[in-house]
Formats: C-alpha cells, structure tokens, sequence
C-alpha cells in the first residue's frame, strides 16, 4: 500500500498562494488516495476547484462538533464534506496549546466528523517535558483513550492518527526512527485495546514533525508508519515537490 502524504498548510499561505501550490502540486500524483493537501478554510473552494478530477484529497485543519448550531465562527464539518473535503485535521497541538482544545473537545468533533463521513486525521504527541520525564506512553495513552473510549465510533476504521511529538513540530528535530517505530506500535496496541481487531488492523498511523525531504524516507521505511504528515516542507512549491519525489519515487 501506497504511503499516505499529508500537507499541513496551516495558515501560512494566501488564496492565491494554495491555489498555485496545489496547482504545482497536481503534477506530483501518483494514484487516488496517496496525498492530501490541508488548506487554510478560506482556500478550501478554490483549492478543491484545482484538485477537480486529480487523485489528491482535500483536507480541512479543524471543524466543530456539530453540524449546525449557534457556534459562532465555527465550522460545520457537514460543511466542509459538501465543500469537497475527505479529511479534517483534529487535535493538532497548535490547536490544543493555543486555542485551549482538549480531550474532551477533541473527542467530540472526531465523533462530528465520523458522522459526516469525514475521515479524520486525529493528531496525538507528548511535549517536550514529558518526553524527557519518560511520559510518552502514558500520554499517548491518555489521549487515545480520552478521545476514543466509551461512545461507539462508528466507522472509526477510516480515521487515521498522526503521532506528532510536539517538540519536533517546527523545530527541525525529527524523533530518532526506531522512537517513531516505538511509538506507533504502542498506539496500535492501544487502537486494538480500544477500537477492537477491525481498527487495530486498518487504522492508518502517519508520523509528523519537521518532516522533509531529506527524513521522508527514513520515517516512512520505519515498520507500522503508514505515512507522514508535513508542515513546513510541504508550503512551497520546490520542497514539497522534493519531498513527494522522494516519498513516491516513480
Ligand atoms: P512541521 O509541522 O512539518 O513544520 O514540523 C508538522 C505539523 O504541524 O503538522
């Protein structure tokens, strides 16, 4: 199976920049289903415009836990399906240190999403201290169950979780591979503790923090990464190309 390529585009790029981004990017597919460009949600039509008979998928960076309601400035992820989205981001730390998301939020919106038959892209990572404190399993632990547990997910097999350490997103520190590997075996077991068999088995788990195109293979040659999810390296035209030649080489 082909590696799932995530681009995280957060809210570095004008609209005509993600128009022309995914517009060089178009060049680069390589079959329904391997890359999934995250625009800011101003970008989201005119991007989903561009990818109009392409095999790339678009994503949204966040959503609400309600298709509808008096939530101001929030986003219906029933919305963002219409619009063209396959996938919405949910959990990201940047999300989670500055816009005061937690577990509980978290969990709520991947369940929204489910239901609107967006697959999810639920990001989990410990930080910088508790990586130190030895705390990694512990936390990963935690937010998993947090999000997870106790409501039935219905569909939950199409949801895809990143494991991005938070002291490697933006940082130009990739975690060392076999803490990765690590990593995403544990939260396999914990997907299988959880979920059951069916989500252990099919649940993608990408990796993301500082990914580039000189790390892409590393990460992705590592057992139990199914892809990676890229922030900088994915928001101009040279480096993602570089990234995605060097992911999906011909
Ligand atoms: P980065 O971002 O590749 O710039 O570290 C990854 C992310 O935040 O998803």
């Amino acid at each position: 199976m082909s590696p799932l390529i995530i681009a995280n585009w957060k809210m570095q790029l004008t609209v005509p920049e993600s128009i022309a981004l995914a517009e060089a990017v178009r060049v680069h597919e390589r079959g329904a289903g391997t890359l999934v460009l995250c625009p800011s949600f101003l970008a989201l039509s005119a991007v989903a415009s561009v990818l109009v008979q392409t095999g790339i998928a678009l994503g949204a960076q966040d959503c609400a836990w309600s298709d509808r309601g008096a939530y101001t400035g929030a986003v219906s992820p029933a919305d963002l399906a219409t619009l063209g989205c396959a996938y919405v981001l949910l959990g990201h730390s940047e999300r989670r240190v500055h816009f005061g998301e937690t577990d509980h939020m978290i969990g709520q919106k991947l369940r929204a999403a489910l239901q609107a038959n967006l697959q999810p892209i639920f990001c989990v990572g410990e930080t910088e201290d508790e990586w130190r404190s030895g705390q990694r399993h512990a936390v990963l632990l935690r937010q998993l169950e947090t999000v997870l547990r106790g409501v039935a997910l219905v569909g939950a097999q199409r949801m895809v979780i990143a494991y991005e350490p938070v002291w490697a997103i933006g940082t130009g520190q990739v975690a060392a591979p076999e803490d990765i590997m690590a990593a995403h075996a544990f939260i396999r077991d914990v997907l299988g503790e959880v979920l059951g068999a069916t989500a252990r088995d099919r649940v993608r788990i990408v990796y993301g923090g500082s990914v580039d195109a000189e790390t892409v293979q590393a990460c992705l040659q590592q057992p139990y990464v199914d892809g990676v999810l890229v922030g900088k390296a994915s928001q101009r035209s040279d480096r993602i190309g570089k990234v995605l030649t060097a992911a999906l080489p011909h």
